[in-house]
């Protein structure tokens, strides 16, 4: 099922992606080439599995938002990758766009996509009500209440070792809360009631505490090639490997997941099993 549904996905991305008028050499070109570089897709699957399982005559009318979210998902990448913040040549195994072009071409590929993602979103066929409250909670979780301000603290503190707490705060911003926003929109998507919603959105937040903390692993553990990005590259970052270290940061990650677990249960039983599957299929 979830092969069939990202398979779809990926069709719908590559049809769709935004189509730029005008006589720029390259613009156009840029725009699609970290979004067709591929990746593993995992915001917009959540989301989708959530309409599959709880709404699944909705599923096809909820790709416009699903790409939304890899819209703004991408464009955060994008810019993390230019030489002020990462100052990455590799992502998704695909030069990156400050390297192959200029940075003006990745910082205005970024721009796009990240208001082009609202557009997706604002123009989906679902009703009025149900587009705004998505627009709300994508702004609210991958704006300057979330990924941005995440993305700030991450880079205005490297090299200075920050408080747990605060160290939580900037992993919840930078990572969890887009992950548990795509959860949250698929909710919204069908409808759920306020608990059940709530319930997810707090899921989320600890599957995407999860995830920052597998990212960082694999900074610390894989190579360029593996990992389709540079490694290695976390020295001056407050990651959970720095500061716990490698074999702490394991058994971290393992205690995280079987929290996660613990968490399913208090999901709809036929929602928790699909969420598993995703889990296990990229946590073992
Ligand atoms: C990388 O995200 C950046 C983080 C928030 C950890 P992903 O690991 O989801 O990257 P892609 O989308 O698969 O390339
Ligand atoms: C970036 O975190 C998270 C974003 C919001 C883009 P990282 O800097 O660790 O992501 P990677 O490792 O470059 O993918
Ligand atoms: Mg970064
Ligand atoms: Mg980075
Ligand atoms: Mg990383």
């Amino acid at each position: 099922m979830q092969e069939k549904i990202l398979k779809e996905f990926e069709e719908y991305l590559e049809k769709n992606l935004p189509a730029i008028e005008g006589f720029h050499p390259h613009f156009q070109r840029a725009l699609g080439e970290i979004l067709l570089a591929g990746g593993k897709r995992f915001r917009p699957m959540l989301l989708l599995s959530v309409v599959d399982v709880c709404a699944p005559l909705l599923l096809r009318n909820s790709f416009p938002v699903a790409l939304g979210v890899e819209m703004l998902h991408t464009y955060s990448l994008i810019h993390d990758d230019l030489p002020a913040m990462d100052d990455a040549d590799l992502r998704r195994g695909h030069q990156t766009l400050h390297v192959e072009y200029n940075e003006v071409t990745a910082i205005l590929a970024g721009d796009a996509l990240n208001t082009d993602a609202f557009y997706m979103i604002a123009t989906a066929p679902l009703s009025d009500k149900t587009r705004v409250e998505l627009v709300k909670i994508l702004a609210q979780n991958g704006g300057s209440g979330g990924m941005v301000i995440g993305q700030a603290i991450d880079c205005e503190f490297e090299g200075q070792i920050l408080k747990q707490s605060q160290l939580e705060f900037l992993h919840l911003n930078k990572t969890a809360k887009l992950i548990a926003a795509s959860l949250l929109m698929g909710a919204v998507i069908c409808e759920l009631d306020e608990n059940s919603k709530d319930a997810i959105y707090s899921f989320g937040l600890k599957l995407g505490l999860l995830f920052q903390i597998q990212d960082d692993i694999i900074d610390a553990t894989q190579s360029k090639e593996e990992a389709g990005k540079p490694t290695g590259n976390d020295e001056q970052k407050n990651s959970f490997v720095n500061l716990l270290g490698l074999d702490e940061a394991l058994k971290y990650r393992d205690n995280a997941l079987e929290a996660l677990h613990a968490e399913l249960k208090k999901l709809d039983k036929k929602l928790a099993e699909r969420l598993n599957t995703i889990v296990k299929g990229y946590f073992g």
